[in-house]
């Protein structure tokens, strides 16, 4: 686990954020949010490090890999959230705080969306927020791991 530092995870088709569904996503990119993480990150003495997959295993393998090397996760799992139970085990395996952001508020969706398996092992979950929410985490990963911030 390396100290201030807090790797932001994100499931399938984040990749297309900026072009997919704006009107529920709005236009920022997955670049945009990065961007702005890192310049809030180097204000609260965090060092981010934004990732994107569109396959379960490879999330799975992603917060494997920040068992060593963050001390907290912010993810978004997409639509694994509502399904899978592999990226709630390997969270399961991480000892530092986990944040579960969603763009959209999932609750005001689908009844399918209604459920995230993510959230039992999640200190907070943000819904709703848009992009602002992954800063919202952040600022809450920095008070929480008494990194100055919120
Ligand atoms: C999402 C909500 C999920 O239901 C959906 O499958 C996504 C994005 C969000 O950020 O609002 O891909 O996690």
């Amino acid at each position: 686990m390396r100290l201030g530092v807090i790797h932001i995870l994100n499931g399938p088709n984040l990749n297309l954020l900026g072009q997919r569904q704006p009107e529920i996503y709005g236009r920022a990119t997955l670049d945009d949010i990065a961007e702005a993480c890192a310049a809030l990150g180097a204000e609260l003495g965090l060092q981010t490090f934004c990732r994107q997959t569109n396959h379960e295993g490879a999330l799975v393998e992603m917060i494997h890999e920040a068992r060593e090397a963050a001390q907290g996760i912010i993810i978004n799992p997409a639509a694994y959230s509502h399904t899978s139970v592999a990226i709630l085990d390997a969270l399961h395996s991480f000892d530092g705080p986990v944040i579960e952001v969603h763009l959209s508020n999932i609750h005001r969706r689908e009844p399918f969306r209604h459920h995230s398996h993510i959230s039992a092992r999640a200190e907070a979950v943000i819904a709703g927020c848009g992009p602002q929410g992954y800063e919202l985490a952040l600022r809450f990963l920095a008070s929480v791991l008494g990194r100055g911030g919120a």
